[in-house]
């Protein structure tokens, strides 16, 4: 870190700051008055189905696209304004972040260096701690092309951090990664942290969701909660909720909603979460029994059903959900 960001960092509380920060195209409003603050060195999750808003956050932040409305600030800087000097110091992993398959994982790395102005001793530095960061050590002559899907994210991972960024932004890192590569790259986000690095991601993992330190939720564009995943937990939930486990998933989805539409059960909501069936209900222990019951008159072979925590994405289907 120079010193010019030593001491811009000392005056901002903030290492990510947005307020009312809004963008529209034409009547279309992608960002609605988003504010937020992220600390330095804190890995923050940016949560929100597919069109809620979060890559045109991403974008505002990186100086990208122009804010219709609201400020923001990165590491003291104003992205919009102060684009390049902000640039240097913030790394991006986009969507769509694509390495070059036909050079070996060195060029590749020894490439975004060169384009981020790095001296050659700085590069062959930045190089090996890469490869031994992304676990390449012995693949740095590997065409980017034959590396698995798990090692080409690490790799462009270390592409996006070979400035040594203090704030990185992650737009869905790990989308159609293998879990254990995904746990892999979450331990990298960590390790960057603990250096002090600046973290904001978006996932639509939510098993990644809650390894945030803190997660906003945004939804039509909207910041709907930001806390810590446990306390989202106990402010944002609606209801508890049972866990139903059965062969017949998709047939108990069916008798449960139709029980919902009918009126026959409060149910505030009911989803399936891989195999089994989650019920929202007002009170877990009430309504064990009456579910059992129903779904066993179906027929339904019902082998647990058993009240749980929340996990985030029950918070956050209860948090979408407009307040009557
Ligand atoms: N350049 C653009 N022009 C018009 N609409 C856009 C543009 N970019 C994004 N949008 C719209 O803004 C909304 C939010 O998009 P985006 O930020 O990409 O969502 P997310 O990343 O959460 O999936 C979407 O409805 C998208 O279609
Ligand atoms: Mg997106």
């Amino acid at each position: 870190m120079t010193n010019t960001e030593k001491q811009i960092l000392r005056h901002c509380e903030y290492a990510i700051e947005a307020d009312q920060l809004t963008k529209r195209f034409g009547d279309f409003v992608a960002v609605d008055q988003v504010s937020f603050g992220v600390r330095p060195g804190e890995v923050y999750g940016w949560l929100g189905p597919n069109g809620a808003g979060k890559t045109t956050t991403i974008r505002m932040l990186l100086g990208l696209l122009k804010p219709s409305g609201g400020q923001a600030a990165v590491l003291g800087y104003d992205p919009a304004r102060q684009t390049k000097a902000m640039q240097a110091r913030v790394g991006y992993m986009s969507q769509l972040f694509t390495l070059y398959n036909d050079l070996t994982a060195r060029e590749n790395i020894r490439f975004y260096g060169q384009a981020y102005g790095l001296s050659r001793g700085d590069l062959r530095q930045r190089q090996a701690e890469i490869l031994a960061m992304a676990g390449l050590t012995g693949r740095e002559d590997t065409l980017t092309a034959n590396l698995s899907g798990g090692w080409k994210q690490r790799l462009a991972l270390g592409c996006a951090i070979v400035h040594r960024p203090r704030v990185v932004f992650l737009d869905e890192p790990t989308a159609g990664v293998d879990p254990i590569s995904r746990r892999e790259f979450w331990s990298l986000i960590y390790s960057m942290a603990e250096q002090g690095v600046t973290v904001m991601v978006t996932t639509h993992y939510m098993d990644e969701a809650e390894l945030c330190q803190r997660v906003g939720f945004i939804s039509q564009g909207r910041l709907i909660a930001l806390d810590t995943p446990a306390r989202l937990k106990e402010t944002q939930m609606r209801g508890q909720v049972l866990e139903i486990s059965t062969a017949s998933a998709d047939q108990a989805m069916r008798v449960l909603k139709a029980a919902q539409a009918g009126g026959r059960l409060l149910l505030d909501e009911v989803a399936l979460y891989g195999a089994q069936v989650h019920a929202v209900v007002p009170s877990a222990e009430a309504f064990r029994e009456p579910i059992l019951a129903l779904l066993q008159a179906e027929g339904i072979q019902v082998q647990a059903i058993e009240w749980i925590a929340p996990t985030l994405e029950d918070v956050f289907i209860s948090a979408v959900k407009p307040r009557g």
